[in-house]
């Protein structure tokens, strides 16, 4: 009898184990080749933490270009080259659509606003946000006139230097933050406002907390948060912090609210929730307004400032190069006129060193994370659905069957035969397909203006040799940072 009990318990347990883990691998089971995982640690010994785009290109050479690679128990289908990366993203564009849902940002903000959702709640956010990131006719300026202003700030900024050694970081970062502030906000702080210092040390530092290795091994192993809780708590202090502001600054829009004309991005957003009030499926309440702003300035201001600053390096490493920029400026603009979007179509050598320069430094090598929205057939493979997808930038931007000189900056790339500026479809600074960067217009209006006031007003000079100057990013984990640089802005 006694035996009869522990061979019923037995095949109890086996049966279990089977629906449990037999259903589990025969989902599995076509997934892409990979290096064999360790358990609970995965592929983590043949990867570098600091920079897994390099571990994955290595990897490539034996696995090929789509290959699964277990981060701790994560299993991560990686897409290596140009082929890989575009035929998932634009020609399944709703397969791998998904964002992967890490624990550590689940406790963070939740799975509101922007970058984080899925489903239904990511298209109408999504949806409302870039309709009114285009909409040029919000409040009493277009968008062209913000970042007008505020390259005339920045200008004056640098003029006040002085001719003195000047480290553009903070400059950058607050002007960059400007034009997010008058989109969301509808103002501008000035450089010195404690409340603009304050918020932009909030979002620095989450933004470091976020591209550190705690993060990543909190996404990994989600029970540190419990075990090693003190970067965690920081995190969530810093972001209600930035949660407090921002509802801070949507109280005072409640209050002074004209329902038919929005002045801002929080505006449009608090009226769309007024129409949509009686529509109990609708997405826009307060929770997501807060969040899509925070994801506005976290998405939207390092990107793009650390892009400037990386430029104006790569312009004093090669001044032949910067000359010619200026030269170009002054022969379409003039110095007499701020310049505007109109200008960019006249100016084809800005805008070839303006793309190689995003190429070049290729500033998310690794991209954000992905999923697939429901099972995916990929080349003969079948991927299930809920898995994390990581489309490798850096494999596109220097895919050696795509661009001439992948690893020398040379705007070359993006100019044909007569010198007019010739596209590449291997430009995926911004990704592509159905996630693409949401502030991919916004980004490049403000590259092309920021950049080319600051030419037509200045010449920026090392303040050591040309030949010295290191392209070499000093963190890659995440952004690529370049290594902080001080320079000369000489009044021209
Ligand atoms: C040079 C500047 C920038 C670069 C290189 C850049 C790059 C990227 C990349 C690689 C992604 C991930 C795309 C994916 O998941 O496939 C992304 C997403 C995003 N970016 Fe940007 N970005 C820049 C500027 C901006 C700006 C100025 C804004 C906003 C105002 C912005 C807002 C966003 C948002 C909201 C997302 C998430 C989109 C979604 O999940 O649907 N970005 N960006």
């Amino acid at each position: 009898m006694e035996l009869f009990g522990t061979l019923v318990l037995a095949s109890i347990v086996l049966g279990l184990l089977f629906l449990i883990f037999g259903r589990d691998s025969s989902r599995y089971s076509k997934m892409p080749p990979g290096p064999t995982p360790l358990p609970f640690i995965g592929n983590m010994l043949q990867l570098d933490s600091r920079a897994l785009y390099e571990s994955f290109m290595k990897l490539k050479e034996t696995y090929g270009p789509v290959m699964t690679v277990h981060l701790g128990p994560m299993r991560v289908v990686v897409l290596i080259g140009f082929d890989a990366v575009h035929e998932a993203l634009v020609q399944q564009p709703d397969e791998f659509a998904g964002r992967a849902v890490s624990p550590l940002i689940m406790k963070l903000t939740g799975d509101f606003g922007l970058i984080q959702s899925n489903g239904e709640r990511w298209k109408q956010i999504r949806r409302f946000s870039l309709s009114t990131l285009r909409d040029f006719g919000m409040g009493k300026r277009s968008i062209e006139e913000w970042i007008q202003e505020e390259a005339k700030h920045l200008t004056e900024e640098f003029r006040k230097t002085n001719g003195s050694p000047c480290d553009p970081t903070i400059f950058l970062s607050r002007a960059v933050s400007n034009v997010i502030c008058s989109i969301v906000f509808g103002q501008r702080f000035d450089y010195q406002d404690k409340n603009f210092i304050e918020l932009l040390s909030l979002l620095d530092a989450n933004l470091r907390l976020l591209a550190s290795p705690a993060r990543m091994l909190y996404s990994m192993f989600p029970v540190l948060i419990k075990l090693i809780p003190g970067p965690f708590n920081k995190m969530l202090k810093n972001v209600n912090e930035i949660k407090r502001f921002t509802s801070n600054m949507i109280s005072q829009h409640k209050e002074t609210l004209v329902s038919d004309s929005p002045r801002d991005f929080i505006d449009s957003f608090l009226i769309k929730m007024k129409q949509e009030s009686d529509n109990p499926a609708t997405e826009f309440n307060l929770e997501n307004l807060i969040i899509t702003v925070m994801d506005l300035f976290t998405a939207g201001t390092e990107t793009t400032s650390t892009t400037l600053q990386y430029g104006l390096l790569l312009l004093m490493k090669y001044p032949h190069i910067q000359e010619k920029v200026q030269k170009e400026i002054d022969a379409v603009i003039g110095r007499g006129r701020a310049p505007a979007m109109e200008d960019r179509r006249k100016m084809s050598y800005t805008d070839a060193v303006l793309h190689e320069t995003q190429r070049f430094i290729d500033l998310v090598p690794l991209n954000a994370f992905h999923w697939t929205t429901k099972d995916t057939v990929f080349r003969g493979y079948t991927i299930p659905a809920g898995t994390v997808v990581s489309p490798v930038l850096h494999s596109v931007l220097f895919d050696k069957t795509k661009w001439a000189t992948p690893y020398t900056f040379n705007p070359g790339h993006f100019l044909d035969e007569n010198g007019c500026f010739k596209m590449n479809p291997a430009f995926m600074p911004f990704s592509a397909g159905k996630r693409v960067c949401a502030g991919e217009g916004l980004a490049k209006m403000e590259l092309f203006l920021f950049f080319s006031t600051l030419l037509q007003n200045f010449s920026f000079q090392p303040t050591e040799e040309p030949d010295k100057i290191s392209l070499t990013p000093n963190s890659k984990s995440f952004f690529k940072l370049p290594v902080p640089y001080t320079f000369f802005a000489i009044p021209r």
